[in-house]
């Protein structure tokens, strides 16, 4: 399994305000060089399976929602140790909690609406970029 790559998504809150320059700056200035990346939009049936692992959660209709109402901003990252310092790079879920300059402190609103996603492990990071792109579509 490689270490030095992850799967990120500017979700609609993100695009719909207009952040996408701007956090595609933050994640630049930070190391990461981006080896695939697309406008999309997720089908309610790929936001309930990319988000599957909380289906039994009470926010998972609510996330569905909102993952679906406009286009995201899927991208594969490259760095060393990729998944824990873009996890670092965008903050904790809920922006309240996020450290300060954390891209989720400058972007997001709120634990539902929280601007981005990052893999979680780099098992995950494979899986969701594998989700989201076909192997001619890294660079
Ligand atoms: P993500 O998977 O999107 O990178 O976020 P995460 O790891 O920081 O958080 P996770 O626990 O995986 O939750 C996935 C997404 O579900 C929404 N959420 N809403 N209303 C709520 O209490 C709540 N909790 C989580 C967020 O959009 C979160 O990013
Ligand atoms: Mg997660």
């Amino acid at each position: 399994m490689r270490t030095d790559r992850t799967f990120t998504m500017l979700k609609p809150d993100s695009v719909e305000k207009g952040y996408i320059g701007a956090i595609l700056e933050k994640i630049n200035a930070a190391g990461f060089k981006i080896v695939a990346m697309k406008l999309t939009q997720m089908t309610r049936r790929d936001a309930m399976k990319f988000y599957e692992v909380h289906k039994e959660r009470p926010f998972y209709g609510e996330l569905v929602e909102y993952m679906t109402r406009g286009p995201i901003v899927a991208a594969i990252l490259e760095k060393e140790n990729a998944v824990a310092d873009f996890r670092t790079l965008i903050g904790a879920t809920n922006p309240a909690d996020a450290a300060e300059g954390t891209i989720r402190k400058l972007y997001a609103t709120s634990i539902g609406e929280n601007a981005i996603h990052g893999s979680d492990s780099d098992e995950n990071a494979a899986i969701e970029g594998a989700f989201h792109f076909a192997g001619r579509e890294l660079f």
